[in-house]
Order: C-alpha cells, then sequence, then structure tokens
C-alpha cells in the first residue's frame, strides 16, 4: 500500500500542498517547526481521521482559515481517493467521488502505523492509551469493530449522564445496560483474542531488538469483566450509585507488560520502556501486514534521534522488506546522519515553512 498522491490545504503550516510519492522511503528532513511532524499527521489522518498528537480536529485548521483539505490517492489493490474536509460547521468525507456518513465505512483505507516519541506513554501512560491502542489495531483489521465500540460509547454515556441526574430511574438504566452488555462482552472477546495474536509478535520484536538472552517479557490483557459482565454489572449497583458512573466493563480494560513476571512499570530501565513501544508498534505494523498481506504505510517521526545504534538497527530487517515489498515510510528528522546508516534507496525531501521541495535520491 502506498500513498500516491497528496493534496492539502488550509492545514497547519500548510495553504496549499500538491505532491506525488513513489512507493519506497521517504525522509523529511527541515530545521525545527518547518512542518515535518505536520506533513505526516495529514497522511496519518486520511487513515484514522484523527491527531496522532492527540488533538482536536480545531487545531489543524490553519490559522485564520475555515477549515482543512486533505487528500490523497492511495493504492492498494485497486486506487482510492480519500477527501476530507473538515471545519468546525460540518465534516466531509468523500470516497472514490461518493459521499460518506458512516465512519467505519471510511476508516482504514489507508492503514498507517505511526512511530512516535509519545508511544513510550504505551508503558509509562494511563491505561487508556493501552485501550487505544487496541481499538486502533482491531478498528485497523476489521472495520466492524468500531461500530461495535461506538455502540458501548454510546450507551455507557447515556448511562452516566443517567447515573448523574438527582433522581435515578433504574428502569431507563436498565433499558441502556443491554447494549452496554452485549458490545461489552463483544469489545471483551476480540480484545482478548487480539492479544492472544499479538503477544508472540511483540515477543519476537523485542528479542530482535534486546537479544536473544534477554529478560522474559509477557503481555496480558487485563479485562475488567471477569466472566459475567450482567452479573457483574448487577453487583456494582450500589458502587455506580455512590460513583455515579458506570463501574463494570470494557472501558477499564488495561494490558499488563511483564519482565520475567514483573510489572514492566515497576522494573524497567527507560531505554527498556522505549524497547517495549518500539516492539509493540513493530507488532502492529507485523500483525497489519498478516492480516492484508502487505506492509501498512510506516510513519516514523524523530523517533530515531532518540534511539540508539542497536535499536536503530533493529529497525533495519523490517525497513528492508517493507522496500522489497512495495510498502512505504515516511520519516522525519532534523540531522542527517543517520539515515546514511540504512542503506537504503531513499528519496529526500526539504521541508521548510509548509512547503515541500525534492531534495534529492540519495
Ligand atoms: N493550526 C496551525 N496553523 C498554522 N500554523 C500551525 C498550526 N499548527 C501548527 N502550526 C505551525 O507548524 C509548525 C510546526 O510544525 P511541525 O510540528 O510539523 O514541525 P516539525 O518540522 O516537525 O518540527 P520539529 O523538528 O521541531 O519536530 C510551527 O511553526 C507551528 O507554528
Ligand atoms: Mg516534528
Amino acid at each position: 500500500m502506498y500513498i500516491r498522491q497528496l493534496r492539502i490545504r488550509d492545514f497547519r503550516n500548510y495553504n496549499q500542498l500538491d505532491v506525488t510519492f513513489q512507493p519506497g522511503f521517504h525522509l523529511f528532513t527541515g530545521y525545527n517547526g518547518q512542518g515535518k511532524s505536520n506533513l505526516l499527521e495529514a497522511i496519518y489522518l486520511l487513515g484514522t481521521l484523527k491527531s496522532f498528537r492527540g488533538v482536536s480536529n480545531i487545531q489543524m485548521v490553519a490559522r485564520g482559515r475555515k477549515g482543512y483539505f486533505v487528500g490523497g490517492t492511495v493504492v492498494s489493490e485497486g486506487e482510492s481517493y480519500i477527501k476530507i474536509w473538515w471545519s468546525p460547521q460540518e465534516r466531509k468525507l468523500s470516497l472514490n467521488g461518493q459521499n460518506i456518513t458512516r465512519t467505519a465505512d471510511f476508516y482504514g483505507k489507508v492503514r498507517c502505523v505511526v512511530f512516535c516519541t509519545e508511544d513510550i506513554f504505551l508503558v509509562k501512560g494511563a491505561p487508556s492509551v493501552r485501550r487505544r491502542y487496541m481499538d486502533l489495531l482491531l478498528a485497523q483489521s476489521d472495520s466492524s469493530y468500531l461500530s461495535v465500540l461506538q455502540r458501548y460509547g454510546q450507551a455507557l454515556q447515556a448511562r452516566n449522564a443517567l447515573l448523574k441526574e438527582p433522581v435515578v430511574n433504574f428502569a431507563v438504566i436498565d433499558s441502556f445496560s443491554q447494549e452496554l452488555i452485549a458490545s461489552g462482552i463483544e469489545i471483551t472477546r476480540r480484545r482478548r483474542e487480539l492479544i492472544r495474536r499479538i503477544s508472540p509478535l511483540v515477543q519476537n520484536a523485542y528479542i530482535n531488538i534486546a537479544g536473544k538472552n534477554t529478560e522474559k517479557i509477557d503481555l496480558h490483557y487485563r479485562p475488567n469483566i471477569r466472566s459475567d459482565m450482567a452479573v457483574e454489572l448487577a453487583q456494582a449497583r450500589s458502587k455506580e450509585i455512590q460513583c455515579r458512573y458506570t463501574t463494570v466493563g470494557p472501558h477499564r480494560d488495561d494490558l499488563a507488560f511483564e519482565m520475567n513476571g514483573i510489572p514492566v512499570v515497576s522494573v524497567a530501565s527507560e531505554g527498556q520502556k522505549r524497547t517495549w513501544a518500539l516492539a509493540l508498534k513493530i507488532a502492529q505494523t507485523e500483525y497489519l501486514r498478516e492480516i492484508y498481506g502487505g506492509f501498512p504505510i510506516l510513519l516514523i517521526d524523530d523517533v530515531m534521534g532518540e534511539l540508539d545504534t542497536v535499536r536503530r538497527q533493529s529497525l533495519l530487517p523490517l525497513l528492508s522488506q517493507m522496500v522489497v515489498s512495495r510498502g512505504q515510510t515516511f520519516m522525519t528528522c532534523t540531522e542527517k546522519n543517520w539515515p546514511r546508516e540504512l542503506g537504503l534507496d531513499m528519496v529526500e525531501w526539504k521541508i521548510e515553512a509548509g512547503r515541500i521541495a525534492l531534495d534529492k535520491y540519495i
């Protein structure tokens, strides 16, 4: 899969950008604050309708403009043309000229995996970061997951609002409990299956980075529901009244990362945490590749500066395979030292004040 053409209007510091890319390895170089990450953000948006930097849409509209446009042609089995227009008043999505109203019909046409400095929060951050990791991967591998997640979210929101009312009406609350339970069980089932399948990929990636004699690492799913959601929800009633929100369900799930049986957060060094974060992203890439038989688009933002030589080297086999199978990678960097070690053919682009120019083929 690769992006053949990218068109941007009034997005961040880009007023107007039209650029054509080949498959392969692309390097965006430039000084700080020129728009390198913004460009990765636009590509990621095509695949997920979200920023990977966790900001809202309004922040991505170029200052002083009404809304942004991001469009792109993506080539996989066939070619699709995707358009996103967003303003505070409306969002318009189109796929091959057809307007799309359901996000699920749009999602995942561009499959991408982003490697960024914030990945460390997969290890150090709140459980919500790890739930997002699972949900993104599930949505990328099966668009029907999004509708289950949406149904769950709506039922949860409705229940929580009702639990906050001065007089709590349990008859009304229970009309939402059914949907909550049905979709909650489904989410738990899919997350459990996902973790079962990606655990060996994470372990493998970790060993490839840290070496064969490294600590034994394990990844466990920690579902909030232990066995029967209906029973557990009923048992939590007095707690719900006390807390005034829904206390049971997959919105409270987590993942546990262990090294030699001990939670990573309490024993791992900073370097080991980084290795975990990288292994999780490599596993995401491998998983999507297994499912679709082709590479997702890799967006590598600034992480290379952070990684030591060993960890950089561990990305090499993946990147070489990506090139061979006509995948596509976009990487940003300010210093030009690292990519030369790669020994890959690459196209270098210069990014300056929201403009892109072909620098050279290396
Ligand atoms: N909504 C916006 N409208 C206009 N400009 C914006 C907007 N949001 C961000 N910018 C500008 O984009 C620039 C930052 O872009 P970006 O984060 O892509 O930089 P970068 O090239 O990745 O830099 P670094 O090397 O520091 O990571 C800043 O100059 C910032 O002022
Ligand atoms: Mg940046």
